[in-house]
């Protein structure tokens, strides 16, 4: 089977009640990781990439691994997704290189410029018969090209401005701020997440699939072993897995991780070179890193609700 976008995916994922997990591909280990719990749970997958990760590994090396990954992986449906692209130009060059599924992220816009951005690249999509996610509301956090807001919960989603930006721009998805941030800092103290944001827009639009961004979950085990093996992440804290279930089960049908595989690749290879300080062979570092990924990720689709699904997204 060849790529696929995010539309028969979405469709099953809302009607059964569970999301898809969409994975940040940055690296070789990071997308074999992937891939192994994937094969292994046969799940249908969307790989995201970010403009970090364009300008990191190059759209044409990240696309023939993930070609590999189809070609080696008949039975799976897999989706390329852009990353909280920035402009027009960008989703449409992304979808030119192979992509089949973009984000376009104006939620740092005032309304009606993201609205007028957000129609501009649904148009353009639509025109090549691919879908569009949107970004309405702010998240907190920083990443590499990501910056967020301060203080999150100034900036929720308003479910019936979901409703009219939906309505106006056509788009295929939206993500829908309800307290996340990216990276490992999501809170200070308990968690908290504004599912009743979901429910709402979802009453006032039945059928339409959200998408939930900075959902990693901060993983003890590889928060743990950073701290203990040299590294300093006392603070971070994630999203409750509970949560992340619940959001599946209502329409949210994307759900994206990113920090979760970094924090595993991180922590196995700082817990090589603590333990092995003479070791300089990349395999012996990296190869327990992608293998901490595979079991994450195996872990991740059993929350997510997706494994075994892959067959009815084909
Ligand atoms: O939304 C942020 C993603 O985790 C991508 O992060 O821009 O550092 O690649 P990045
Ligand atoms: P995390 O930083 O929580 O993994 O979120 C990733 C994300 O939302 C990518 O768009
Ligand atoms: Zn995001």
């Amino acid at each position: 089977m060849a790529l696929v976008d995010t539309k028969k995916m979405f469709e099953m994922a809302y009607k059964n009640g569970y999301a898809i997990g969409a994975f940040n591909v940055n690296n070789m280990e990071i997308t074999q990781g992937i891939m192994g719990a994937i094969a292994e749970e046969k799940a249908p997958l969307i790989l995201q990439i970010s403009k970090g990760a364009r300008d990191y590994a190059d759209m044409e090396w990240l696309m023939s691994m993930i070609k590999t990954a189809v070609k080696q992986n008949p039975d799976i449906p897999i989706a390329v997704h852009l990353d909280h692209g920035d402009k027009l130009e960008t989703c449409e060059r992304f979808l030119n290189e192979g992509g089949t599924s973009v984000m376009i992220d104006g939620s740092h816009l005032p309304y009606e410029e993201n609205l007028a951005l957000t129609k501009a690249v649904v148009d353009m999509a639509h025109a090549k018969g691919a879908p569009v996610e949107a970004e309405l509301g702010q998240l907190g956090g920083i990443e590499e090209d990501v910056v967020g807001v301060e203080d999150v919960s100034a900036h929720l989603t308003d479910p019936n401005q979901a409703v009219d930006f939906v309505k106006r721009t056509g788009c295929d998805s939206l993500a829908c701020a309800i307290g996340t941030s990216h990276g490992a800092y999501k809170f200070k103290t308990e968690p908290k997440l504004a599912l009743d944001i979901l429910e709402k827009v979802a009453a006032k639009l039945p059928g339409f699939p959200l998408v939930m961004h900075g959902s990693s979950s901060v993983l003890k085990e590889f928060k743990d072993l950073i701290n203990k093996y040299g590294g300093s992440m006392p603070d971070a804290m994630g999203v409750p897995e509970s949560a992340i279930t619940e959001a599946a089960k209502l329409a949210v049908c994307k759900v994206n991780i990113d920090t979760d595989l970094r924090m595993a690749l991180t922590a196995k290879i700082r817990e090589v070179f603590y333990k092995k300080p003479a070791e300089f062979d990349p395999r012996k570092y990296l190869g327990p890193g992608r293998e901490a990924i595979k079991a994450m990720v195996k872990h991740k689709l059993q929350v997510l609700g997706c494994a075994g699904k892959a067959a009815e997204c084909m």
